[in-house]
């Protein structure tokens, strides 16, 4: 297993590029399997979880084959609708093949992804969806069976007490497309990612009408047909290299990164003093002044809300801000397993109820500390290039899951971090694994 080991206190210049987003790829490759005909997807990001999604496609019967770097042409002739435990395991957004299986074979079943350390993650919404629009679900032996012999397009409300939800979205999506008669979906995910799945599908011949609002109206067709279509650029890793120029006092232009999609973030760090100008189409250029940096109050919603996905990197910049700074998660009330982490760098966090408390520190040093999830590394890295010293951050799989050459990336812009393997980590470093 590879640990980072990071040098912080450089302030970061240069020119980033951000990969296609992730939360978009993984649905869209999904979708793939609603048709019989190839589909070429093209700036997928070469991720850990990509590369599963890709395996679990193959596992279904698809072809898939690699074009050219980031271009991959998946053709589902035959599949099968069954997905086993064994297989969605390894990541939760499998979850997404049901409304897929269900649209294109009217049979789903896949098993359910277990816990999740960021929280509760139940399915309730994508199974109370899924039965709106007439499929009949069991649950045997822990897998999700979806029974669409009757399916039908009708309303279907799909929020929750957390608001909207983003993969259950697409299921439905997913499903509605090819389900006769029109659906009317209310309280649907406004998420970017959502919008370009949907105009994925519009490219595969689908109806769909008020992309990117929370009311969509899907109008089934018997058919969808192949397509070659670009998966958008990643607003979460935009708004990470944003941070990390910010937090460096450094100066990075950030190309892939859409003002209106990050809107409550750059907001967010605008408040927070940190300059953010326009850099060219689809540009952000970042100049961070820690003198000039202020406390702020910010809580995560659906989009068009400040993203959860962007929060434990937010709350790394906090934690180098005089004053206090208060972070509310209201996504995932309990995902703040990088604030112990943080605090072995001298952050002082206090968290009450769902919120942090982000109080001033003299100056973050570096430590070794443990990675819990995707964007907790993300925001330990962030740390770690404003932290005096060396900091080792150890189970970087997690970053690797969702973050395209992210070590890479930082170093191409001036940052000192260095990828080795956990056993050539000095000893007295080392955490237990
Ligand atoms: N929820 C329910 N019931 C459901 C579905 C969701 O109560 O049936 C709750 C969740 O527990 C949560 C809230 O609703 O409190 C929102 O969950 P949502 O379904 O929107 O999340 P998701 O689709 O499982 C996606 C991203 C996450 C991101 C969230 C929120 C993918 C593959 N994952 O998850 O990404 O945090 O939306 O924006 O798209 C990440 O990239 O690090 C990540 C965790």
């Amino acid at each position: 297993m590879d640990v980072l080991r990071i040098s912080g206190g450089l302030p970061l210049a240069g020119t980033v590029s951000v990969s296609g987003a992730k939360n978009a790829a993984l649905p869209m490759l999904a979708a793939t399997l609603l048709t019989d005909e190839p589909c070429v997807l093209r700036n997928v990001p070469n991720l850990s979880d990509t590369r599963y999604m890709l395996e679990i496609l193959r596992h279904q019967g698809a072809e898939t084959l690699e074009l050219e770097p980031h271009v991959w042409r998946i053709t589902a002739r035959e599949i099968h609708p069954r997905t086993p435990y064994d297989i969605v395991r390894k990541m939760r957004a499998s979850i997404c093949l049901l409304g897929a299986l269900a649209g294109r074979l009217r049979a789903a079943e896949v098993a359910q992804p277990g816990g999740c350390v960021i929280g509760d993650r139940p399915f309730d919404l994508h199974e109370k969806g899924l039965a709106q629009l007439g499929c009949i679900i069991t649950k045997p032996n822990g897998n999700i069976h979806v029974d669409a012999s009757a399916m039908r397009g009708s309303y279907v409300f799909l929020g929750g007490r957390y608001g909207s939800t983003v993969t259950g979205t697409a299921n439905i999506v997913m499903a509605a497309v090819r389900a006769e008669g029109v659906t009317r979906l209310d309280c649907a995910a406004c998420e970017p990612e959502i919008a370009d799945l949907c105009k994925m599908l519009v490219a595969m011949g689908a109806k769909i009408e008020g992309i990117g609002s929370p009311m969509l109206t899907i109008t089934g067709v018997e058919k969808l047909h192949g397509c070659d279509y670009a998966v958008l650029p990643d607003r979460i890793e935009a708004g990470t290299y944003l941070l990390a120029g910010a937090i460096t006092g450094g100066d990075v232009v950030v190309r892939g990164a859409i003002r209106e999609h990050l809107g409550a973030f750059l907001n967010a760090l605008n408040e927070a003093g940190v300059e953010v100008s326009d850099a060219g189409p689809d540009a952000l250029r970042v100049r961070g002044e820690p003198s000039r940096f202020r406390p702020v109050d910010i809580v995560t919603m659906p989009h068009p809300g400040f993203p959860t996905d962007l929060q434990a990197q937010f709350t790394a910049l906090m934690a180098v801000t005089p004053g206090i700074g208060l972070v509310t998660e209201r996504i995932y009330p309990n995902r703040f397993m990088h604030v112990p982490e943080l605090r072995r760098m001298g952050a002082d966090i206090a968290i009450e109820g769902n919120t942090a408390i982000v109080k001033e520190t003299s100056a973050l040093t570096g430590a070794p500390v443990m990675a819990s999830d995707l964007r907790a590394s993300a925001a330990l890295i962030i740390a770690a290039l404003a932290a005096k010293g060396q900091t080792w951050v150890q189970r970087i799989y997690h970053l690797d899951r969702g973050y395209e050459n992210f070590d890479k990336k930082l170093v191409a812009i001036g940052a000192a971090v260095t990828r080795i393997p956990a056993s050539e980590m000095p000893k007295e470093c080392l955490r237990e694994e």
